[in-house]
């Protein structure tokens, strides 16, 4: 999309859930300065499925972070839903955080002495809904988990779930405060291909609901399942709607940049 397109009408920029401009974040200062991104501007509608695909260091996660209000760019902009937050301080964007964004890691960050339930549990104490009670919080976290199909486990420890369940908890976790934006960091990561395709089923029916969901991922079958492809190179955004087979290209090019590592 053309800068020109993108300014038309006021309504159009508001309606955007995420809408970013010359995004950049330089970790460390002086001679060992790290250049991360380097001006990323991106825009992802209500109800997008967007895929974010690029080479290991690329700056991926470092986008996610910001994009998820867990750091501050160090120059540009971030307008998440009509509201600048990218010069908000800590506990601001903490509040965002937790009210506006779910976030799937990789390593699904489950606090393991908790059960499911409390896992799942826990956004919503911290959410500041003093107005739920404890019955009714706990009534929607197990509505959650039955939602992503783990009714019979909201008693489990995550030492007692296997990967893909953990992964799933910790979607109904990113899903319990009814989030504007999921952001999921390599959620099949670290599962194996069979449980990978379960939580990818789970994002498209998300999707199907009308969740806006981006997603980092290193498969390009993982990759096809979302509606948009975008690709990182270096810290800056170098395709908006990558196709399939270039995905699969990007997929080949950067495992082999991995193995050469
Ligand atoms: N806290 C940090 N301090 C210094 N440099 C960092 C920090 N976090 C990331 N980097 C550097 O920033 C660059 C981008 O890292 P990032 O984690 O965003 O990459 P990525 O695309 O998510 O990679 P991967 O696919 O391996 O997860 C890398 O060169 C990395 O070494
Ligand atoms: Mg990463």
């Amino acid at each position: 999309m053309t800068r020109t397109e993108d300014d038309q009408g006021a309504d159009d920029v508001e309606k955007r859930v995420i809408e970013t401009s010359g995004l950049t974040r330089v970790y460390g200062r002086g001679d060992v300065a790290v250049h991360a991104l380097r001006g990323i501007d991106m825009t992802v509608d209500p109800g997008e499925f967007v895929a974010l695909m690029g080479a290991s260091g690329s700056g991926k996660s470092t986008l996610m972070n910001i994009l998820g209000c867990l750091d501050r760019p160090t120059e540009g902009s971030y307008v998440l839903e009509g509201e600048d937050v990218s010069q908000l301080n800590k506990d601001k964007l903490a509040g965002i955080r937790n009210r506006r964004i779910g976030f799937v890691f990789q390593s699904y960050n489950l606090l393991p002495r908790l059960t499911a339930l409390k896992n799942v549990m826990l956004p919503l104490m911290y959410n500041g809904h003093q107005s739920l009670s404890k019955g009714e919080m706990r009534e929607r976290a197990v509505s959650v988990l039955e939602a992503v199909g783990l009714g019979d486990r909201i008693d489990h420890r995550p030492n007692e779930l296997s990967g893909g369940e953990q992964q799933r908890v910790a979607i109904a976790r990113a899903l319990v405060n009814d989030p504007s934006l999921v952001l999921a960091d390599e959620p099949t990561g670290n599962l194996d291909s069979k449980s990978g395709d379960e939580i990818m089923a789970l994002l498209r029916q998300l999707h199907r609901s009308g969740a806006t969901i981006v997603m980092v991922t290193h498969s390009a079958h993982d990759a096809a399942k979302a509606q948009r492809i975008m690709a990182l190179r270096d810290g800056r955004v170098t395709a908006r709607d990558l196709g399939v087979e270039a995905a699969r290209r990007l997929e080949s090019v950067t495992s082999l940049e991995g193995e050469a590592r």
